[in-house]
């Protein structure tokens, strides 16, 4: 199963390698890979002649590609519909070449996917080597005796039946494939397991479990040395065991260090270390495997809420889908890990990773930012959501894929919680509790550290029987309840699992006041491909009908597709007093001036589900509608406010709790400056300011890093945004301009995304409108090292260039 951190020798180094050498080796397969969409026969045999499917680097997404007539792959008619934005799944076929030599050939030999979307069947030189269905759990095969010297080859069907999901999942290999090579005295990759009981300023206990493996038909006596390592690396402690280990036997090995005065792990200070675990017999190094992780406490209860090494936090939450829109559901590393920074960035600290398990490297991220994570199991039990979802192979197998889950999460200290389900169909009923009690008690015997959730959607009597097998009850829409349920249940550990971004203020004011309510969790957080147009419909029985294709994003994320922050985001860090942005201004658009469809409105049943944000846009541009009152809204954590239209004030008003921290103003429109002004104690303490855009002229190119690595996974994110000659940004839609990049040298285009809800271009093509002025376009790194250019133009504008540097691994 791939980990965040394992064999530490990377490719390069692996070359080096003499074939007599004795340490573990873990090779990524990223490049070398061909993929067939559809289905055809025979393609698992050796001699199969892929020569004409296309060449692609893993992770990859088979439904994200332009088709090969390059039409984008959006298609009207998917039988997914609004729920995967009108992309479809289908069958996908991969192969790849796998050359070893003698020595190596001969050697321990595990091949590792982190994930693959959907019920994947895998062949190696033709044989059958295992099926796994879960699209988002990692598997490990054992290819021990059956690699040959020379050339192998690995063949992997994907089935992805529609409609197997309720948002865009992607088919293929969506996530890292790599392969390790083993001494058959080795660790097992999956068996480290690192708790630290104890966390305080003075001490951090660390608790090792780890698991030697003797696959050799001689019994060994074998050295276990663990060390903790130090971000400055000195070993700050240590622990050495010798054991016998039997003959094709395996041996649990517990370990306890202590770290004095630790640098602790919490969300404002991600300490990492390093555990680094060595295997010798008779001397001779066998094994090596790094392990990040963090020292650090869990407690929940319902007087003190949640505590991390003593000390309270409040989650500050959203939810996140795993595709990363311009390229797809492709787990790329980067991708993954953008997401994670731009919440950090926004002010959220925690994250919930629905509805499956999170990627290595979300986690990864996570750990590095100070980022808590609920990891989630499933969308759906035995009961589907879904003609084609999950529930086909849940009774078979869930405890194989919770066991993957936690495995794959527990090193990691940004893991908070386990969450087992998601709006489960049975949910409240007997046989839904009966199964949430297997489940939660299958993942306490794997980690007893970590609190066991769900994420429930049911009131009363039967959220009460769910809730009685789970350690935190996970509450979706439900803040009505945090009250009623707390007198019944005075014990009782409760959050918001999903809340709608529109009412964030009536989510957010419980966890300030209700001591046992201890978060909250927008949905959504990042915008996402799939339940097309929820955040722009609102919430109807008819809303799947309601977004036709080219409807493809989901359109509620806080931050939009491309990374953008939507003012619903501003709002968020005004009432969590980030201190970001601690007051901003936005313009509601004026009626009959929408440039989406006018919204529909229906009778609802809940009237609290809406996921729509406010109709309101950072923009002082609105042509056509001079002296006419625009509403002005402004969000801000202080208690004072005035705003300015052109130097003149056109009044202070109170804000506060009692108005939620916000306050509007209707002003009648004039171009120039509008400003708004915080005070605090009577005195001027933070400003925000919105100008009026000419045309225009410039296109502002920046780059998120000068270098990637020549891995053929980074990415590096070059954002286009429209400026007047002023520099005021331009977001007008009428102004909005087609935007072509061109990239050469050591990298490719991965894609080029704009934000926009109802765009079902295509994302390789290079060429994009801008939405409200800006578009977004990935690189990827190739696998050479040297300059990579990206040409970046638009009609009536110089050209420019901008470039940047794959740099040798
Ligand atoms: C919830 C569900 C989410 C998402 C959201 C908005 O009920 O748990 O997965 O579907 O509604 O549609």
């Amino acid at each position: 199963m791939p980990r965040s951190c394992g064999r530490v020798l990377a490719l390069t180094a692996l070359l080096a390698v003499l074939s007599t050498t004795v340490q573990a080796e873990q090779l990524p397969l990223i490049s070398g890979w061909r993929v067939h969409r559809g289905e055809v026969a025979g393609a698992e045999a050796v001699a199969f002649d892929d020569r004409d499917w296309r060449s692609v680097t893993v992770p990859h997404d088979a439904s994200i590609d332009d088709h090969a007539d390059g039409t984008p792959p959006f298609d009207a008619q998917a039988i997914a519909g609004q729920d995967s934005g009108y992309l479809p799944g289908g069958q996908a076929w991969y192969r790849r070449h796998l050359v070893l030599d003698a020595a190596r050939a001969a050697r321990v030999i595990r091949l590792n996917f982190e994930a693959v979307y959907m019920d994947a069947d895998v062949w190696l030189n033709g044989q059958p080597l295992a099926r796994h269905r879960y699209g988002y759990t990692a598997f490990s095969l054992d290819l021990t005796g059956k690699v040959r010297p020379g050339d192998n080859v690995i063949a992997v069907r994907v089935n992805h039946p529609d409609p197997s999901s309720r948002w865009y999942a992607g088919t293929g290999l969506i996530r890292p494939v790599s392969l390790d090579i083993l001494d058959p005295v080795h660790l097992d990759p999956e068996g480290t397991a690192i708790t630290t009981p104890v966390a305080t300023a003075e001490r951090g206990q660390v608790a090792v479990r780890s698991v030697v493996v003797n696959r050799s038909a001689r019994a060994a006596t074998v050295e276990l040395l663990s060390q903790v390592v130090a971000a400055d690396g000195a070993v700050v402690a240590q622990a050495r065991q010798v054991r016998p280990v039997a003959a094709n036997g395996r041996a649990d090995l517990d370990q306890s260090l202590m770290v004095d005065r630790p640098a602790l792990w919490s969300p404002d200070a991600p300490n990492l270390y390093t555990l680094v675990q060595q295997v010798r017999v008779g001397g001779a190094l066998k094994d090596e495997r790094r392990t990040h992780f963090g020292i650090r406490t869990i407690t929940v209860d319902a007087r003190q809420g949640l505590r991390i090494n003593g000390q309270k936090v409040v989650l500050k939450g959203g939810n996140i889908h795993h595709d990363n829109y311009m390229v797809g559901a492709a787990g790329l590393p980067d991708a993954d890990a953008r997401k994670v920074a731009l919440m950090k960035a926004a002010g959220y600290n925690a994250i919930r990773s629905a509805h499956n398990p999170a990627s290595q490297a979300t986690l990864d991220a996570a750990d590095a930012l100070g980022m808590l994570v609920i990891d989630e199991a499933f969308d759906a039990w035995d009961k589907p959501k879904r003609a084609q979802d999950y529930a086909r192979f849940f009774a078979q197998d869930w405890a194989a894929d919770l066991d993957s889950l936690v495995v794959s999460g527990r090193n990691h200290p940004s893991v908070l919680f386990w969450s087992i389900g998601n709006e489960i169909p049975e949910q409240g009923t007997p046989e839904g509790a009966e199964t949430g009690r297997r489940l939660a008690e299958r993942v306490r015997r794997l980690d007893p550290t970590r609190p066991v959730i769900q994420a429930v959607s049911i009131d009363g009597p039967d959220n009460a029987r769910q809730f009685a097998v789970l350690d935190v009850a996970g509450y979706n829409y439900r803040a009505h309840l945090f009250g009623p349920d707390h007198v019944q249940f005075p014990d009782r550990v409760m959050l918001t699992t999903e809340s709608t971004p529109k009412d964030a203020f009536q989510y957010w004011r419980p966890v300030e006041t209700m001591p046992w309510v201890i978060g909250d969790f927008v949905w959504t957080a990042v915008d996402y491909i799939g339940e097309a147009g929820i955040g722009w419909m609102g919430y109807s029985q008819d809303w799947q009908k309601l977004a036709p294709y080219p409807w493809t994003l989901a359109y509620c994320g806080e931050i939009d597709a491309t990374g953008r922050k939507r003012p619903a985001a501003y709002y968020r860090e005004v009432l969590w007093k980030t201190g970001n942005d601690p007051i901003s201004a936005f313009v509601r658009q004026p009626p009959g001036t929408e440039d989406l469809p006018d919204r529909h409105y229906f009778p609802i049943q809940q009237p609290h589900l809406d996921w729509s944000l406010d109709d309101v846009h950072p923009s002082w541009t609105w042509p056509g509608q001079e002296g006419k009152p625009l509403e002005v809204v402004v969000y801000s954590e202080f208690p004072e406010v005035e705003l300015f239209l052109n130097d003149r004030s056109l009044g202070r008003h109170p804000v506060g709790v009692d108005s939620e921290y916000k306050t509007t103003f209707q002003v009648p429109y004039a171009p120039g400056r509008l400003v708004a002004v915080g005070y605090r104690d009577g005195q001027p303490a933070g400003r925000w300011e919105l100008r009026t855009a000419g045309a225009p002229v410039l296109a502002r190119l920046s780059l998120d890093r000068p270098t990637v690595r020549a891995n053929g996974v980074d990415l590096a994110y070059l954002t286009v945004e429209l400026a007047d000659a002023d520099g005021t940004p331009v977001y007008a839609r009428d102004a909005d301009r087609l935007v072509t990049v061109r990239v050469a040298g050591a990298g490719a285009l991965a894609g080029m995304g704009n934000g926009d809800p109802r765009d079902a271009g295509s994302f390789q093509a290079g060429e994009r409108r801008t939405f409200h002025g800006r578009v977004v376009a990935a690189v990827r790194a190739g696998t050479q090292a040297g300059p990579i250019t990206v040409d970046v133009a638009l009609p009536g504008l110089p050209p420019q260039r901008v470039t940047l540097n794959a740099v040798a691994p």
